[in-house]
């Protein structure tokens, strides 16, 4: 995807390594965001690698204010890490960033998404709901870590 302005001056664009700081930064202020070990630049390097051309920030004025990461196993759709800063909420950014992921999933046949929300996560979960996104409620998730870093 080529970088795409939205009407109040947001530049939308493909996430690249080189962001990995910043998008860092403003994943540690959002409350709402699990980081893990795999959050690493070598762990989100790899991500990217495997994903090309499925993550994208949201910036403005050189300050990335948005971020979202998509991956798919071929069949479904996942994605994580949706985040806006605060000064930039309410603006539709999170929205733009949904819309560049469905569609660049689209594009590689992946019409089906999943994406996990924290139970306690009221704005999330009040935000997927408004895109339509529907909350499953015969799934639930069982994690397994190969190994002993408890923050794998
Ligand atoms: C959730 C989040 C990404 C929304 O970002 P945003 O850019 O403000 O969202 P948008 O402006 O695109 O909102 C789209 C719609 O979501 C809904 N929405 C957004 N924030 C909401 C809130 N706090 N309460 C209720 N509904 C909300 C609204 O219906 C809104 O549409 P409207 O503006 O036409 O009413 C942002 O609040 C955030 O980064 N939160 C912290 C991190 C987080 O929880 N991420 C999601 C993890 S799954």
């Amino acid at each position: 995807m080529n970088a795409t302005d939205d009407a109040r001056g947001v530049n939308y664009r493909c996430m690249q390594i080189s962001d990995h700081a910043a998008v860092m930064r403003l994943w540690r202020e959002c409350e709402g965001i699990s980081l893990r070990d795999a959050d690493s630049a070598s762990g989100i390097e790899k991500y990217l690698g495997r994903n090309s051309g499925l993550s994208f920030i949201a910036e403005q004025e050189a300050h990335i204010v948005g971020s979202i990461m998509a991956g798919h196993d071929g069949k479904r759709g996942y994605i994580q890490h949706l985040a806006v800063a605060v000064q930039a909420r309410n603006r539709g950014v999170a929205g733009r960033l949904v819309a560049l992921c469905v569609d660049a999933l689209g594009a590689q046949g992946i019409v089906k998404s999943h994406v996990h929300v924290l139970a306690n996560n009221a704005t999330g979960r009040a935000f997927w709901s408004s895109l339509g996104w529907v909350q499953r409620s015969e799934i639930v998730m069982y994690s397994f870590i190969n190994g002993d870093n408890e923050n794998a």
